[in-house]
Formats: C-alpha cells, structure tokens, sequence
C-alpha cells in the first residue's frame, strides 16, 4: 500500500469577496500550524487569487486555478493562461470539473490539452471526472468514467507516463451541491476502478502514488468514514469549504 498523503482541497467555486476570501484563508492557516498528516488546498475565483496567495503567506496551504486555457497567450478573450496561474502563486489548477462540462460546453479534448499544458508549466493538475444520475441509473458509471480517463488523459496515455504527482477527482455529478453524497462503498467501487485502469496504463508505482479525491456533499459528519477507505485518498470540498468552521472540521477528520 502506497504512502499517499491526504488531501483535502476546497473548491470556492464562484462565492466569496475579498475580505471574506482573506479571513477564511487566515483562520485555515491557523488552524493548520500543527498539522502534518494532511495537505490543504484551496481554490478561489481567479480575482481573489492574488490576495489569498498573500495571506497565505509561509502557511503550508496550496493554491490552484479553478480552470485555464491551454495556450500560453493570445487572443482568447475571458480565458487565463497556465503561466499566469504560476505568477499568481498557484501550484495547481482543477481541470474539467462538471460545471465547466455542463454549463460551458468542455470535452474531454479540451481536458486533455489543458492537462498537457498544466503540467508543462509545472503545475499540477487535479482532473474531475463523474457520471451523472441519469447513466447511473442506466448502469453505465464504469463506463463513462473509462469513457473519461481514457480522453481526458490521451495525451499521458499515449506517452505512457503520467507525472505521479497528478490528482484526480472523482465526483459523481448527482452528489454535487445536492446533500446526497455518494455512500464510502459507492465511492470506494469508483475509487478502486479508477486505480485499476491507473495501473494498466503506466504501471504500479504510478498508479499507487496518484491521489484520487472524493467529491460530492463532502461535510465534516461523512468526511472521517470517506476517508477511511482504502483508494479515497482525500476531497474535494464546495459548499462545506466556504465556512472555516465546516472545512476545518473536514480538514481534521481523523480527530471525528
Ligand atoms: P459540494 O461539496 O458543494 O457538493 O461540491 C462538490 C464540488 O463540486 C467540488 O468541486
């Protein structure tokens, strides 16, 4: 079993100002100064980037674009480019979360190419995928979800190398935002999958260090039993991360 630390990563979607962007990252690094078993990421809108990374300051908390262009400048009005992300202050950018699927017409093209570019200017790219109720019902979970990875990673696949430090993140669309959240054996099914096709595409040793999150409702009163399954290696946290209250709670699920 690989020595995969967790990683519990909030995702402010399109909330908070900048004052409230400052005090909830202030009170995370409070809340963190001791801890040591688990990272924490967050991820605001692009305006509050600057002054997040600043209040961060030493505290070891990373920072990640909620999206990016693939290209590295020009003419693509309203879109950001993977080096201004870095000059920002971020070491990651999420990629194809499915609102950006759904609401803004992304492909698992588009995916590929932004996970490409992310990781040639040295960020780290954590890769949502997930099915909805609909093909859930339909019986087709496994199947969209290789439909996905097989895609949206074509261009790791056909270097036959993925850079360990890759995140992905599964989140079944039905659980997102809805308070149903995926029960830990649900999720673990996926999970396990998920590692499965990992290590037939680039072998054992990648395919144990690469982190999958679990995203979906995650709160503090479900984090610790998500957690505690083998292949979930951490979440990816909306509404519950926008309250240092609840995303403290989450970040400290062993003490539940
Ligand atoms: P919720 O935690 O609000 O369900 O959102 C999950 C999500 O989409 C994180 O990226």
């Amino acid at each position: 079993m690989a020595d995969r630390k967790p990683l519990i990563a909030g995702n402010w979607k399109m909330n908070l100002n900048r004052n409230e962007s400052v005090k909830l990252v202030r009170a995370i690094a409070e809340s963190i100064s001791d801890l040591a078993e688990t990272e924490v990421l967050v991820s605001p809108p692009f305006t509050t980037l600057s002054v997040v990374k600043e209040a961060i300051g030493a505290a070891k908390i990373y920072l990640a674009g909620q999206n990016m262009h693939w290209e590295t400048a020009g003419a693509y009005t309203g879109e950001v480019s993977p080096a201004m992300l870095v000059e920002t202050g971020c070491t990651h950018v999420i990629l194809g979360h499915s609102e950006r699927r759904s609401l803004f017409m992304e492909t698992d093209e588009m995916i590929d190419r932004k996970a490409k570019a992310a990781v040639g200017m040295g960020l780290v790219p954590i890769i949502c995928i997930g099915e909805t109720l609909e093909e859930r019902d339909k019986g087709e979970t496994f199947q969209v979800v290789r439909r996905q990875l097989e895609l949206s990673l074509r261009n790791f696949r056909e270097q036959k190398t993925m850079p360990p430090s890759t995140i992905l993140a599964y989140e079944p669309v039905w659980a997102i935002g809805t308070g149903r959240t995926a029960t830990p054996q649900q999720a673990q099914e996926v999970h396990q999958f998920i590692r499965q096709w990992l290590n037939e595409h680039f072998g054992s040793p990648a395919a144990e260090q690469i982190r999958v999150l679990y995203g979906g409702s995650v709160k503090p009163e479900n984090a610790k039993e998500l957690m505690a399954m083998p292949d979930i290696d951490g979440a990816l946290v909306g509404g519950a991360s926008l309250k240092a209250e609840t995303f403290i709670r989450i970040i400290r699920f062993h003490e539940a």
